[in-house]
């Protein structure tokens, strides 16, 4: 059965809101899911997946520090050719889904969806259905 792990960090819940979202896309699916905070995560958590999410706000142009530094970590593991996708909520620019699916895709060479789903807040109220639909497109490359 194919697994994923869905990780995130959130400061007001949007992203988070976002992630539970995604699981459900992804379990409707059959996908077998993980949802994690990025502090609660081992790198080796990531090892026995065939597709991993990150989601992420945007604060100052720039991702949450605790992404920054898991991404870092994310390097000991061979995560070439698995997928990747990005997501996270932001209120005007929203850099930080798209730095995550770069790195995903330049450094750690991941077959990445582009682009990543990207949301201001009030759409995340409303928008439990557009985060299932992204869960279920990781869940097509994998299933
Ligand atoms: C101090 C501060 C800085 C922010 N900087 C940005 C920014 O540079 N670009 C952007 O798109 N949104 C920015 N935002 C908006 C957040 O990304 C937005 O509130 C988002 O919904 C937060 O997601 P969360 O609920 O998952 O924490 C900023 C918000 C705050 C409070």
């Amino acid at each position: 059965m194919a697994k994923a792990i869905v990780i995130y960090e959130t400061t007001y819940g949007y992203t988070e809101t976002m992630a539970k979202a995604i699981v459900a896309g992804l379990k409707e699916e059959g996908v077998t899911v993980e949802l994690k905070k990025v502090l609660s995560t081992e790198v080796e958590d990531l090892k026995d997946m065939d597709a991993v999410a990150l989601g992420c706000p945007t604060f100052h142009h720039d991702m949450i520090g605790t992404m920054k530094t898991f991404l870092f970590k994310m390097k000991k593991v061979d995560l070439k050719g698995k997928v990747g996708a990005a997501f996270g909520a932001y209120g005007w620019s929203g850099e930080s889904v798209e730095m995550m699916s770069d790195t995903m895709k330049h450094i750690f060479e991941m077959d990445a969806i582009e682009p990543g789903l990207k949301m201001k807040g009030t759409e995340v109220v409303t928008g439990e259905k557009e985060c299932k639909e992204f869960g279920k497109k990781i869940a097509a490359k994998i299933t």
